[in-house]
């Protein structure tokens, strides 16, 4: 069989464009070291989140001098904390904080969507998301569910206040800076 020439040069120049395809594939997905959400994402029993030594007691936690971290379970429909509509307290940090979120869902996928700010995250039954966010000024924020819920999505809700930093207390006792560390850092 004879082969012209030309459809020898093309042949050659497809063979090149479907390795350079694969390459450029393979490339994005692994050399650029993307991960997968649940490739490493920490897990949780959605059904015992009681018994989590974080979720069971979802709250802020002060881990370094102008560090916390705030555990938020989101529910139908709502957050905890931070739905103060259904009598829950507000999440509450002071300004000048670095502050890490760690949602998760109770039941269905929600998100946790923080107005004004570009926190949006998913929060899903079963696994952990986190986000790290700094508070530079004093103020209020509001938590939107962004994710279709079900018939109560459009009342998720919640707030976070910012408080100037000498005026903030966490769990109603004045927090001496530097001093009241929690088991997390002295382990
Ligand atoms: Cu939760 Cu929409």
């Amino acid at each position: 069989m004879n082969i012209h020439r030309y459809e020898k040069l093309w042949l050659v120049a497809a063979l090149v464009l479907i390795v350079g395809f694969i390459a450029t594939i393979t490339y994005g997905s692994v050399g650029l070291g993307i991960a997968m959400i649940d490739d490493e994402a920490e897990t949780v029993n959605p059904e015992k989140l009681n018994e989590h030594e974080d979720f069971g007691e979802p709250g802020v936690k002060q881990v370094g001098e102008n560090e916390y971290e705030v555990y938020v379970r989101a529910w139908q429909f709502g957050f905890d904390p931070g739905s103060v509509e259904a009598g829950l307290d507000p999440i509450e940090v002071p300004a000048n904080s670095t502050v890490t979120f760690y949602i998760t869902s109770e039941d269905v996928i929600h998100s946790f969507s923080v107005v004004g700010t570009n926190i949006n995250t998913m929060a899903i039954p079963g696994e952990v998301s986190s986000v790290t966010v700094e508070f530079d000024e004093p103020g209020e924020y509001g938590i939107l569910c962004a994710e279709y819920c079900g018939a109560g999505h459009h009342t998720m809700e919640g707030k976070i206040i910012v408080h100037p930093e000498d005026e903030y207390a966490i769990n109603g006792t004045d927090v001496e800076t530097g001093n009241d560390t929690t088991d997390e850092t002295e382990a």
